[in-house]
């Protein structure tokens, strides 16, 4: 009888648990879109050129360079491209074809969106809430 009554729990857990685990995914999961492929694409751009040696990203990396977490809100699509290609007297240069260009500053549109580099420059309201 015992054994009876465990295997129905066991197997009422398992059924409960197979259910649970289809939904949990179901509602996270989320194709990944263009835009999304385009930013890992420009990550591996980042990392293949090395740009941390010299820049931070939420304030880790090279400290040669400036922060680049919310350079995508400072700076224009042509303004970022152009400091890329033409580098300056710290910075070489990359000869980067136009769709890797547009793929890296979707990387850096994606970081900028993630958050902020220094977040001591936060506002804090008296509600909890926070503003840029
Ligand atoms: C050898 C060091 C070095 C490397 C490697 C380097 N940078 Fe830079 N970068 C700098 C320095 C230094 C500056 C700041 C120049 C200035 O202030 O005029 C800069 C400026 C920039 C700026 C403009 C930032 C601003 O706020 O004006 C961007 C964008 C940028 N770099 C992107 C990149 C990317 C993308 C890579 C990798 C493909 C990269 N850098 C690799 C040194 C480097």
């Amino acid at each position: 009888m015992v054994d009876k009554l465990k295997v129905g729990i066991f197997i009422t857990l398992t059924i409960l648990f197979i259910c649970y685990t289809f939904y949990l995914y179901r509602i996270n999961y989320h194709y990944p879109t263009k835009v999304q492929l385009e930013a890992d694409m420009g990550k591996q751009i980042w990392q293949d050129n090395n740009c941390t040696a010299c820049h931070q990203i939420y304030g880790l990396g090279g400290f040669l360079g400036p922060d680049l977490t919310n350079v995508f809100s400072k700076l224009s699509d042509e303004q970022i491209s152009v400091k890329i290609r033409t580098g300056n007297n710290i910075m070489p240069s990359y000869n980067l074809t136009d769709k890797q260009m547009k793929e890296l500053i979707a990387y850096l549109r994606s970081l900028n969106r993630s958050g902020v580099a220094a977040p001591s420059k936060l506002k804090f309201n008296i509600d909890g809430t926070i503003e840029r």
